[in-house]
This record gives structure tokens, C-alpha cells and sequence, in this order.
């Protein structure tokens, strides 16, 4: 197929194929009114995985889930009553709420990057509202360029710089806004603008009162970078190939069957065990091993951005 015939105009007929397509894990590029979004099924890990793959993002960040009202987000997270109050005023439109999973939470770790919160948001888009309409899953999606390049805000920017890696582009047009949406936390009646969008803070601070700004480096508005975030509650030790005493073994490949008590990838599939990472973390953590041995993961493709999060897991805690 061209790169052209995967530029499809929302008719309802695009709409169906795109979203099969989504729910099949393919990844679907579609317009909002930010920038155009690189679509997974945000409940399915291997799909949200190839996001990753095909940024050729070298680490997991926290993805924003986009679903098509608040009804559909009330699934997935708890609004207290500000959330709910911003969620009214602001929705459809450029803006993400930081808030805590629900335990029936379907969305992948991954997506959340096994934070105890996820990014949500609804967009207001035409296109991307029709699209997740017909998708009927929540869709986890940051902006579709490769790793480190310029954000799309047209249907061809999005087919020069990732076209190989989409089964289709919804246009919806150029975007409105043309810059990521605003993301906020909300927690016990307090607002923190954790990025700048298309909601200002003056906006808000007309509904919610005074807005706290987090620093560039905090632990809440940059929650991927923080060395020791993805620690489990006992030490970590890398690269193992034996297995000690007292410690839980997360494999990766085959040949540990003797050994493991999880494996990421029985089959050595990158995509696989990024889309296990956290999950197999949090199992291990519940068995409260003294210790958690990785066995080592090659370093290419999806492999580094797996062994920059343990590598974080590993590190001395603060
Ligand atoms: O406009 C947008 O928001 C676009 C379009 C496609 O909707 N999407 C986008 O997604 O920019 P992404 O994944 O590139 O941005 C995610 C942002 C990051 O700043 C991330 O740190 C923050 O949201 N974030 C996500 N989950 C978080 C969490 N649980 N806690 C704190 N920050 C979180
Ligand atoms: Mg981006």
C-alpha cells in the first residue's frame, strides 16, 4: 500500500476500518486538535508497546489515554469533585487529567508506565471524536513523530515521518491548537500544571483558584525521568543468569525455565516484554523476595528503552 492510501478522510466506512484496524493492535495515526496523535488500544500492551517501537522512543514515558466523553473516562479513573467540576468546563478540548486508576482500570501499565495514575483526556476534534466513537476503547496516543522530531500537526507530516509504521492516518484536517494539551494533576482540591497547552493557566485559575506550577524536575511532572521511580520495594540486580537465595527471577528468553518465576518474553520477543515490564514488576514485588534478579535484555530496538526503565529500578534509592 502507498503512503497515500493509508491517508483516509473520516467518511464512515474509513472510520470502521480504522478502528478494526485499532483493535486488531495496529497503530492508527488520527487528528485531534492538538496534534496528531499515534494511536494503540490502550488496553492491549503489546500494541501500546509498538508506540514506543515505532517513536523509537529510547525510554517509557506515561502515555495520555483518549476516549470520547467523560462517561467513558469515569471508567478508567476517579474524578473528585474539581476534576469533575475542570472535566465539564474543559472537555472536548486540549486538555489531560492526571488521575488515580480505578482498580478495574482495563488500560495497559504500560500506557501508565505502572504509575498509580493516567494521564486522560478528550479531544474535540471532529475526526478523533468520531474515531474513538467507532474504536470504543480507549486509545493511548502521544504526538506521531519519531522520537526527538518536530510534532505533526498535518496528515502529511505524520505519513513523512511515520508512515511505514501507521495502517492508516485520519485526516482531520490541520490542528487547531498545533501544540500538546495542557496536563494537569488534581488532587485533594488542588490544581498543578504539570506542561502548558492549550488551556492556560489563567484559564484555569478562573475555575479552580490558584494553580500550582510544578518544576520542570519534580517527580509528579516528569515521572519517567526520575532515577529511582520505578523501584519495586526490594533492591533489583541486573544482567543475573543465576538465580540466589531469596531472590524472585524475571526472565527473558528462553532457558531459565529451572529458574523463573516470571518470564517477559519465553520466545525472546522485545515487543512482548515491554509490554509485561511493570505488570511482572508489581507481580514479583507482591511475593516480597529479598531481592529481584532480571536476566539481561539485549539492547536493540524496544530493548533499550526495557533496559533504561530497569536500569531506573535498579538504581540506588533516594
Ligand atoms: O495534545 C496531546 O496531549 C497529544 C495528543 C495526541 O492528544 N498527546 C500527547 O501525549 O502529547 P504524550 O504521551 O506525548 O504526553 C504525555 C504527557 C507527558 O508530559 C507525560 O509526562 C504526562 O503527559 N503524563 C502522562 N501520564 C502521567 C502521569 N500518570 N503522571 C504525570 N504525568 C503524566
Ligand atoms: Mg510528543
Amino acid at each position: 500500500m502507498s503512503i497515500n492510501d493509508k491517508i483516509l478522510k473520516p467518511s464512515p466506512s474509513a472510520l470502521k476500518q480504522a478502528a478494526e484496524s485499532i483493535r486488531s493492535g495496529k497503530l492508527v495515526s488520527f487528528a485531534t486538535e492538538t496534534v496528531y496523535g499515534l494511536g494503540a488500544d490502550a488496553t492491549n500492551g503489546q500494541a501500546v508497546a509498538g508506540i514506543f517501537e515505532a517513536k523509537g522512543r529510547p525510554s517509557f514515558n506515561p502515555l495520555i489515554v483518549h476516549v470520547p466523553d467523560l462517561e467513558a473516562a469515569k471508567k478508567l479513573v476517579t474524578f473528585e469533585p474539581l476534576a469533575e467540576k475542570l472535566a465539564l468546563k474543559f472537555w472536548p478540548g486540549p486538555i489531560s487529567f492526571v488521575l488515580p486508576r480505578k482498580d478495574s482500570c482495563p488500560v495497559s501499565e504500560l500506557a501508565s508506565a505502572g504509575l498509580p495514575t493516567l494521564a486522560i483526556r478528550v479531544p474535540s476534534n471532529e475526526a478523533a471524536r468520531a474515531f474513538l466513537q467507532a474504536a470504543d476503547r480507549p486509545i493511548a496516543a502521544p504526538s506521531a513523530n519519531p522520537s526527538g522530531k518536530i510534532s505533526p500537526t498535518k496528515a502529511a507530516h505524520v505519513a513523512a515521518g511515520l508512515g511505514d509504521k501507521v495502517a492508516y492516518i485520519l485526516d482531520g484536517g490541520d490542528c487547531a491548537v498545533g501544540l500538546e494539551s495542557t496536563v494537569i494533576s488534581v488532587q485533594n482540591g488542588k490544581v498543578t500544571l504539570l506542561r502548558p497547552g492549550g488551556i492556560s493557566k489563567e484559564d484555569l485559575e478562573a475555575v479552580a483558584g490558584p494553580v500550582a506550577v510544578a518544576k520542570a524536575d519534580s517527580k509528579i511532572s516528569s515521572p519517567g525521568m526520575l532515577l529511582s521511580h520505578y523501584a519495586p520495594g526490594c533492591p533489583v540486580r541486573l544482567n543475573a543468569t543465576q538465580k540466589e537465595d531469596g531472590e524472585a527471577f524475571l526472565a527473558f528468553g528462553p532457558g531459565f525455565e529451572e529458574i523463573a518465576d516470571l518470564n517477559l518474553s519465553a520466545s525472546g520477543d522485545l515487543k512482548e516484554a515491554a509490554a509485561r515490564l511493570f505488570a511482572s514488576l508489581h507481580e514479583l514485588d507482591k511475593l516480597n523476595p529479598r531481592q529481584i534478579a532480571i536476566a539481561p535484555i539485549p539492547n536493540t530496538g524496544i530493548g533499550s528503552a526495557i533496559n533504561d526503565r530497569l536500569k531506573r529500578a535498579a538504581a540506588p534509592r533516594n
